[in-house]
Parts: structure tokens; C-alpha cells; sequence
């Protein structure tokens, strides 16, 4: 992509170079890479720079504005870690996306389809992993299976407007999703169609921070906030239909619960009795 951006001209006819010396300002303005973030942070308030829009490659940012390829790249990188732009592994860099959150329930069961598309957005779906297998130990105990037995394993980019906001690793029992080439977009569309849909969910949650791989999935920096969540799932019966763990980019969603005082003044806990991360129920 080598939008007029690239070219640091304005948009609209005009051609006055966003990207050249004289813009940086001088000494007093404080240290030349706070300089650059500065320019780029009008650039876009101005809507020279939008949502997408790629910026000239280092060495050319670097031989437009006169400073240092270190320089440029300690900008970029600052501004990448707060999210102003987003770097594609061996594409460049484009500007991110405004700053409006996603919101997600938390006091519902519904699915990142249904909440994607309620509030207004294209949800998408990159398949990173599609396939069965015999359950490990771990898969069993969290499925209620007994180890060896099949299970799908369905592992996604799940994507907002085109953008990606997380990665979602799901187990399911092989008795639900026998075929996982049959999950299209939606899981619990799959499940529903199997007449397997979840009824009641146990949901955690923790702050994290993404590793190298997820990071350049979710094209973010190494090491940036994330939220990772556990769901499990459960059938009118009790049993378990789904374990999904997945992170999410921390500067893209809003996880929102409505909460009410219980009618005899005393708090209610949803969640199961024993606190560890690791926890089964049937
Ligand atoms: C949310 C949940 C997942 C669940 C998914 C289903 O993201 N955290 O546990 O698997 O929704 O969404 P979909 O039906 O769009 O695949």
C-alpha cells in the first residue's frame, strides 16, 4: 500500500511535504524521535495520515526528515506501542486504527460473532489450526473426557473490520464437531446446527502480556497488554462442550458486565468453587 501517505504529501491536491526537515521543529522543541511522534500524531489529527495508510519505509522517513534510522525507529516504535500505528511483519507501517473499543459482554453467553455484529461490525475469522485428534491429558481433564478420546481443535485470528483483535484456541469435545472443516465463521453456529449449543459458560480472566508469535499475529509489539480468557462451556446436561483460551489485544476491547445488588443484600458468585486456573466441571 503507497497511498499519499507514503509520499508524505497532503491530501486533497495540496503538496506540501508532511515528512521533511523543516517540520521537526527545533532543539527546543525537546528530543528529535519525540519530534517525529509529535509529527505523525497532527499528521493524523489533521487527516493527512488515516486509518490504514501506510508511512514511507524507514530509510526513506529517515532520508526525508534528515535524522537517523535509529531516530525513526524509536518513534515508530513508541508510537506502535500505544497503538497510533501497527507494523505488519515485513510490510511496513500503517496507521492503526482509531481508538473505539470493542465492547464484549460479560454477563451473557453469546459468541464473538453475535457481539461483533450487534455492535456494528464485520467479525472475521483466519483459521490458523483446523484439525482432531486423541485428546492429551490436560485436553481431557478439561473437556471431562477420558484422555485419548477424540476431540477438535479449532484455532483462529479472529478479526474486526478486517483488523485482528484476537487469537482463540478452542478444544471441543469430536462428539459435538466431529468434522471441524464443517466450522465456517461462527462455532456456535457450528454447535448450534449439532444441536450441541452451550447453555452456561465459566469465563476467566487475566492480564498479560503477548509473546513474539502472537504478537506479530495480533500486529502488536512483543510484550504489549493483552487479555487472555478462559471459557468453558457447558451442555443442559453438565457436560463440557467447549474449552477456548484466547487473547486479546488489551487496546481493542472493553469487557463490559452489568452488575446488580442481589435482591437479600448479599453477593452471588457465578463462578465454580475452586480458584485455580485449571479447573474442570462436568
Ligand atoms: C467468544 C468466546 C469463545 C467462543 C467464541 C465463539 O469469543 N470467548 O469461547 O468460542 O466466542 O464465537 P464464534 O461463534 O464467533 O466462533
Amino acid at each position: 500500500m503507497a497511498g499519499p501517505a507514503a509520499e508524505g504529501t497532503m491530501r486533497g491536491g495540496a503538496t506540501t511535504p508532511l515528512f521533511r526537515p523543516g517540520r521537526l521543529g527545533g532543539e527546543e522543541a525537546g528530543p528529535l524521535y519525540l519530534r517525529l511522534q509529535a509529527l505523525i500524531r497532527a499528521g493524523i489529527a489533521e487527516g493527512r495520515l488515516r486509518t490504514n495508510d501506510a508511512l514511507p519505509a524507514e530509510r526513506e522517513l529517515a532520508a526525508q526528515l534528515g535524522v537517523s534510522r535509529v531516530t525513526v525507529r524509536k518513534a515508530l516504535r513508541g508510537l506502535v506501542d500505544e497503538g497510533v500505528l501497527r507494523q505488519r511483519h515485513g510490510s511496513g507501517t500503517y496507521v492503526g486504527r482509531p481508538a473505539e473499543r470493542i465492547r464484549q459482554p460479560l454477563s451473557r453467553l453469546t459468541s464473538f460473532t453475535e457481539d461483533m455484529t450487534a455492535s456494528g461490525h464485520v467479525p472475521g475469522t483466519r483459521w490458523l489450526d483446523r484439525s482432531s485428534g486423541p485428546a492429551t491429558a490436560e485436553e481431557a481433564e478439561l473437556l471431562g473426557i477420558a484422555p485419548g478420546a477424540a476431540v477438535t481443535r479449532l484455532t483462529r485470528l479472529r478479526l474486526v473490520d478486517g483488523d485482528p483483535v484476537a487469537i482463540e484456541r478452542a478444544i471441543v469435545p469430536a462428539t459435538a464437531i466431529p468434522d471441524p472443516a464443517k466450522v465456517g465463521t461462527s462455532l456456535y453456529d457450528a454447535l448450534a446446527s449439532a444441536g450441541m449449543q452451550p447453555v452456561r459458560a465459566v469465563q476467566r480472566l487475566a492480564a498479560v502480556s503477548l509473546g513474539e508469535s502472537e504478537a506479530r499475529l495480533l500486529e502488536a509489539a512483543p510484550g504489549s497488554a493483552a487479555v487472555a480468557i478462559e471459557r468453558i462451556a457447558y451442555l443442559p446436561g453438565g457436560s463440557v462442550v467447549e474449552c477456548t483460551r484466547s487473547h486479546y489485544r488489551g487496546d481493542a476491547c472493553d469487557f463490559v458486565a452489568e452488575l446488580s445488588l442481589s435482591p437479600n443484600g448479599a453477593g452471588t458468585d457465578a463462578g465454580p468453587a475452586s480458584p485455580t486456573h485449571q479447573t474442570s466441571q462436568g
